[in-house]
């Protein structure tokens, strides 16, 4: 268990309401970077913030020295919204521990993973007064929203973030106990829709019939996103996916995820999906479309015979390599454009993208991140997986920086990020900061 003065420190970092979506919390956005400044340089880093049209972003250094590599770790201190509050067990800011399981917003995603490599970092510094490599740490407030700021940031001071590889924990192990080391992500094109007929509300009695539904057409152009096989029905939606390799679809049938487990994790009756597919196969290297957010007419108790004026929803859609988020956008527009009926008006915003990202396993410095993760679990071989969530700078840190990254996230699988009660084991800001250590150790050697 990590000592009393560190988890008091993990739990002020909880407190900051980090909510980067929303400019309500724009303050504690901005105290919450400081406060990491403050934390940075108190362990011996050389700290600073620098300011963006967006958030600030957080970077420290270590003793730099020639002839040893410079190793990035990169993580957010931004939070995705805490809605709908009324289910969360404690106010989401306000932190609490139970059993040695803290519950708060940003608990695992992303605070109590940089938190434990800061940890990890503090303790290596106080030892030996030095760490093995030449040490970049990069913690940006935007990660959330789609890390708007951070290429341009990156572009700007290439020569300065110059480093030999990228570091991120911002993802989850296969299972409690159980070394993973993921080498993709998906991608990701968001897309917000707007349909508008009449242009008030009107009784549905009156006009019915003979003014058509925005909500009825709205539901009519989701439906149509699928096929009966759950494909997405996009024209060209598929062009570019690259297939999976035969050795990880038979890896992945023994990987200790299946879907008793998926099953008990999301409380939904059956799983579904893409035919073809595994769920894992569906969840790492399928594309999908999703329907984050739907919204239209009467919402209130009871009845309201109303024809709305207007039925919104939001989309997500999920890419894997080598979907290009653009194309996708440019492929949705045109769904909408060709198929809405001219009995109503269309309104598209396209919202944030993010490249998918894919490397070999044992490649590069991935050994040195397979070898670290074995020292920390004796005994035990890495799982090596993808995962279906986005880290939009990924890509950039390599078609900018040149720099491939090692994925090795410690939050459980059922910590309920992005969800009410988001959890996140203490004794993992422990494991994280043993491997923060083990890691850099390992890139050093090799
Ligand atoms: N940590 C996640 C991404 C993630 C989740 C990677 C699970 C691997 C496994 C990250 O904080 C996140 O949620 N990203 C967003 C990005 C989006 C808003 C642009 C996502 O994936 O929805
Ligand atoms: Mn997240």
């Amino acid at each position: 268990m990590p000592t009393d003065h560190a988890r008091d420190q993990f739990l002020d970092f909880l407190r900051f309401g980090s909510i980067s979506t929303d400019s309500k919390y724009q303050e504690q956005i901005e105290a919450c970077s400081e406060w990491l400044k403050g934390k940075l340089t108190n362990i011996g880093l050389t700290a600073e913030i620098h300011q963006t049209p967006g958030h600030p972003i957080v970077l420290a250094r270590g003793p730099k020295k020639e002839g040893r590599p410079t190793v990035l770790i990169y993580g957010h201190y931004d939070v995705q919204p805490v809605d709908p509050l009324d289910l969360w067990h404690r106010p989401p800011f306000n932190p609490g521990i139970e059993n040695g399981i803290v519950t708060a917003r940003g608990a695992s995603d992303n605070k109590g993973q940089i938190f434990a490599h800061i940890l990890g970092i503090e303790e290596t510094l106080k030892e030996k007064g030095d760490l093995p490599v030449n040490l970049i740490l990069l913690i940006e407030g935007e990660e959330e929203i789609g890390s708007p700021h951070l290429a341009p940031f990156l572009d700007a001071h290439r020569e300065e973030l110059a480093c030999d590889v990228v570091a991120i924990s911002d993802s989850s192990m296969i299972a409690p106990g159980h070394p993973t080391f993921t080498y993709g992500l998906r991608g990701l094109a968001a897309v917000e829709v707007t349909i508008t007929g009449p242009d008030h509300d009107l009784h549905s009695g009156v006009f019915g019939g003979a003014v058509e539904n925005p909500a009825t057409v709205l539901a009519r152009l989701i439906a149509g996103l699928h096929d009966k096989n759950l494909k997405v029905k996009l024209d060209g939606f598929y062009e570019e996916v690259r297939p999976l390799a035969p050795w990880e679809r038979r890896a992945w049938k023994h990987l200790p995820l299946r879907e008793p487990e998926l099953l008990k994790m999301t409380g939904a009756p059956a799983l579904r999906g893409e035919k073809g597919f595994t769920p894992l196969e569906r969840m790492w290297a399928r594309p999908t479309a999703e329907v984050n957010g739907i919204g239209g007419g009467y919402q209130g108790e009871g009845t309201k015979t109303v024809l709305p004026s207007r039925a919104m929803a939001k989309f997500t859609f999920r890419l894997v390599p080598d979907q290009d988020p653009t194309k996708i956008i440019a492929m949705v527009e045109d769904y909408f454009r060709k198929n809405a009926p001219s009995s109503v008006r269309l309104e598209l915003k396209p919202g944030h993208c993010g490249e998918p990202y894919l490397v070999d396993p044992n490649a590069g410095f991935g050994m040195a991140a397979q070898k670290a993760l074995k020292k920390l679990f004796p005994g035990q071989k890495p799982a090596l997986i993808r995962e279906g969530g986005t880290i939009p700078i990924v890509a950039e840190f390599k078609s900018i920086l040149k720099a491939d990254t090692l994925l090795l996230g410690f939050c459980l699988p059922d910590c309920n990020a992005h969800s009410p009660n988001e959890t996140f084991p203490l004794a993992h800001l422990d494991l994280g900061a043993k491997l923060n250590r083990h890691l850099l150790e390992e890139i050093a050697a090799a």
